[in-house]
């Protein structure tokens, strides 16, 4: 399965594209914007190279960020120091470049960054029904019309949906905050960013589509992450993200489970990731014996189909076993796993003041948003016209009915907005997690 799926990805990288490992892309950093004061960033290399592979990036206001392996690692002073860490080899050949900053507290961002940097690193395949899925992630609102596009993947992890998005012909930026971004970077090179996405360093406005597929409801406040992704959206643009849904109102037999995963999340995020994968592999031949083996058997036959359908589990009846551990232990080892109503996941979308254009329900909310082209923006009102993101083109979009929440603080784009940006770029106030 893993050679299989391999042997896809050599393929699929286009011609042309930089290799994993190359310099960071010049025009990828001119594009980057100091989240503490949205100034432009200047690269130097160590050896006055003209690329940058390793280096930093540097600002007017005396902010500095270095480069590392090619990735531009733009971090709050909070996460600045698991980098050190991570990342020592690097500031021992450059000790100069080390930043100064006091040692990591605990918060949930690091926990999460931990625990997600661990999973992507021990499983950075992309198998082949990952393709479906890809299709499956963006089908709302007639699809998605990726040729030309330029696009953000908010919180990348291994770029399983990036590698996919840039196939059909996108050009896509990963930003993830934790070392799945190396993952990313080895695999499908690129213009990628190590970030938080509540400081995402990017101009107001910099992207015709932002997605971000099971990621806000991995953080502490949601709302605070898709407000800072949802300036990043041109006028007319779009955002889809995907997150858990509540399970209130559905049969108690699917309550009751999801009340046992909670229970076993409360032990799983304290233990070492080594043994939340055993954990995740217990479930996974758990679920496979009790769910997925007689759905794969049963399916055939109406009556065995209506059986086996509201199995627990079963919309993985098709992965690969690996990959089925690698959910698990996503779900296992999260710190925050947030689940939300419709009403909920759609006043957020309004509150940033974006149009929903369509929600769907299954596993989770698949949300499609809009950025309505008449809204008051602080930055691109004079980009160029860029192509339509759905496949329905404008029109799409014009049948949508009014705009969203109109409330003064409900603009995205509002300096006023831009202004808590930066503050909260160097404050670290989080709590201790669970993790
Ligand atoms: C469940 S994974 C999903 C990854 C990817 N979207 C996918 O579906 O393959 C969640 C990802 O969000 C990233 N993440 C969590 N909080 C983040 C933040 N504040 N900024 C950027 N990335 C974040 C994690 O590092 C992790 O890679
Ligand atoms: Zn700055």
């Amino acid at each position: 399965m893993v050679s299989s799926s391999d042997e896809a990805l050599r393929e699929s990288r286009p011609a042309g594209r930089p290799p994993p490992g190359a310099a960071m892309n010049p025009e990828f950093g001119a594009r980057l914007r100091c989240p503490a004061c949205a100034g432009a960033l200047e690269p130097t290399a160590p050896q006055e190279r003209p690329d940058v592979r390793e280096g930093a990036l540097h600002c007017r206001c005396g902010q500095s960020f270095p480069v590392i392996a090619g990735v531009p690692r733009i971090l709050p002073d909070e996460l600045m120091p698991t980098l050190l860490s991570e990342q020592e080899e690097f500031f021992q050949r450059h000790p100069g470049l080390r930043p100064a900053c006091a040692a990591s507290r605990p918060s949930a961002t690091l926990s999460t960054l931990r625990a997600f940097g661990d999973e992507w690193q021990r499983f950075p395949e992309i198998h082949t029904i990952h393709e479906r899925i890809f299709s499956w992630y963006f089908e709302g609102a007639g699809g998605v019309a990726w040729r030309g596009l330029y696009a953000l993947d908010a919180g990348c992890g291994m770029g399983r949906w990036l590698h996919f998005a840039r196939r059909a012909g996108a050009h896509v930026v990963g930003m993830d905050v934790s070392p799945a971004i190396d993952v990313a970077a080895a695999r499908e090179g690129g213009d990628l960013v190590q970030a938080d996405l509540r400081y995402p360093p990017f101009a107001p406005g910099a992207f015709d589509l932002v997605f971000s597929l099971g990621v806000l409801h991995h953080l502490e406040d949601p709302v605070q992450g898709l407000r800072a992704l949802a300036r990043l959206v041109r006028p007319g643009g779009e955002l889809r993200i995907y997150v858990y849904r509540s399970l209130d109102g559905e049969p108690w037999p699917r309550r009751a489970l999801l009340g046992l995963v909670t229970l076993l999340r409360r032990v799983t995020t304290r233990l070492p990731y080594a043994l939340v994968h055993g954990v995740a592999a217990l479930v996974a031949w758990v679920a496979t014996l009790f769910f997925l083996w007689p759905r794969r058997l049963l399916r055939g036959n109406p009556l065995g189909e209506r059986l086996t359908r509201g199995l627990p589990l079963v919309h993985y009846a098709n992965v690969p076993f690996r990959m089925l551990v690698a959910e698990q232990f996503d779900r296992l080892v999260a710190p925050i796993e947030g689940r939300f109503r419709r009403e909920e996941v759609e006043a957020w979308i309004r509150a940033v003041g974006f149009e929903v254009v369509e929600t769907r329900a299954e596993l989770g909310w698949r949300v499609v948003a809009r950025r309505p082209t008449a809204a008051p923006c602080e930055g691109p009102g004079s980009l160029p016209s860029r192509p339509s993101v759905g496949r329905g083109g404008a029109s799409s979009g014009a049948a949508l009915g009014p705009a969203g929440d109109s409330r003064p603080h409900a603009d995205p784009g509002r300096h006023g907005q831009n202004a808590v940006h930066v503050q909260r770029f160097h404050a670290s106030p989080e709590p201790a997690s669970g993790g």
